[in-house]
């Protein structure tokens, strides 16, 4: 698949695409297997997604792979994912550094179980002097954790004389976000055929294209993320103003 590959303006690559990583248990289930396999298989997509993006010289990939929410499936399935999850990241650490790519992890870790914070923290550490793709998986992750925990960081700065309340504004607050060394994503992806956000960074995908595809995350590979890049490209983002506008800044340039 090459040429797809080909026809995508690499001048106008989104700088951060986002991924919820949907449809595992689906998947797994019309073949008659259990939700792990899904899990298990949904693996090979990340490694390829993740190894597409490189290739396309992408800066930030950031991957959904374990919500808040999660936390409430049946315990067989959080504890299998976690550990599914922990052991790839530890196991792709020397296939990360050889292709630059640097590992971060937002999300509310101290929910996750000791050895697992343990495997990440080294992960992180390791990678961490890589200057390609910035890989960033969100786990224990949900939207609604980070910006009530931002506000309370904000709460107490203000408290402490640290910060005016007049000084808040959308620069400031992003500082207080898990996010706040990304830019926010331009493009995001949702495998599986579901249309919503799920508690995903919600204030980062303000302007996000969204980006559905009835594929489930398992059957997901780099030539459907050229798709959806591709689908991107064919939009007119216009931030609110119009189209006219647009183009007239467009000709003056
Ligand atoms: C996505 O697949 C993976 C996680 C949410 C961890 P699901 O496990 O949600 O699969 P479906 O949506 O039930 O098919
Ligand atoms: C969203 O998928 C979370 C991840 C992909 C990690 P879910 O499968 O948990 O979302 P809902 O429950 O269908 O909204
Ligand atoms: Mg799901």
């Amino acid at each position: 698949m090459q040429e797809l590959k080909d026809t995508i303006d690499k001048s106008r690559l989104p700088r951060h695409i986002a991924v919820i990583m949907d449809g595992n248990g689906r998947w797994a289930k019309e073949k008659g297997q259990d939700r792990l396999y899904g899990h298990f298989h949904g693996v090979q997509s990340v490694r390829d997604v993740v190894e597409g993006s490189a290739e396309l010289g992408l800066e930030y990939l950031t991957l959904y792979a374990f919500s808040t929410e999660n936390w409430d499936r049946p315990e067989n399935e959080v504890t299998g994912l976690m550990e599914l999850l922990v052991d790839t990241i530890r196991k792709e650490v020397p296939t990360l550094n050889k292709n630059n790519i640097r590992l971060h992890v937002i999300g509310d870790i101290a929910m996750m179980p000791e050895y697992a914070r343990t495997e990440l923290q080294e992960a992180l550490d390791e990678t961490s002097k890589n200057t390609g793709l910035n890989l960033i998986m969100a786990l224990s992750y949900s939207s609604r954790w980070e910006l009530v925990n931002a506000m309370k960081r904000v709460a107490e700065d203000v408290k402490a004389g640290k910060v005016e309340p007049e000084q808040v504004n959308p620069a400031l607050f992003q500082q207080y976000l898990a996010t706040s060394a990304f830019p926010d994503p331009e493009l995001m992806i949702r495998t599986s055929g579901e249309y919503r956000i799920s508690n995903f960074l919600l204030y980062q995908l303000a302007y996000a294209e969204l980006y559905f595809t009835d594929t489930c995350w398992p059957d997901f590979r780099k030539e459907n993320l050229y798709q959806a890049i591709l689908d991107f490209q064919k939009r007119e983002r216009r931030f609110g103003k119009t189209s006219e506008q647009l183009q007239q800044s467009a000709n003056s340039i």
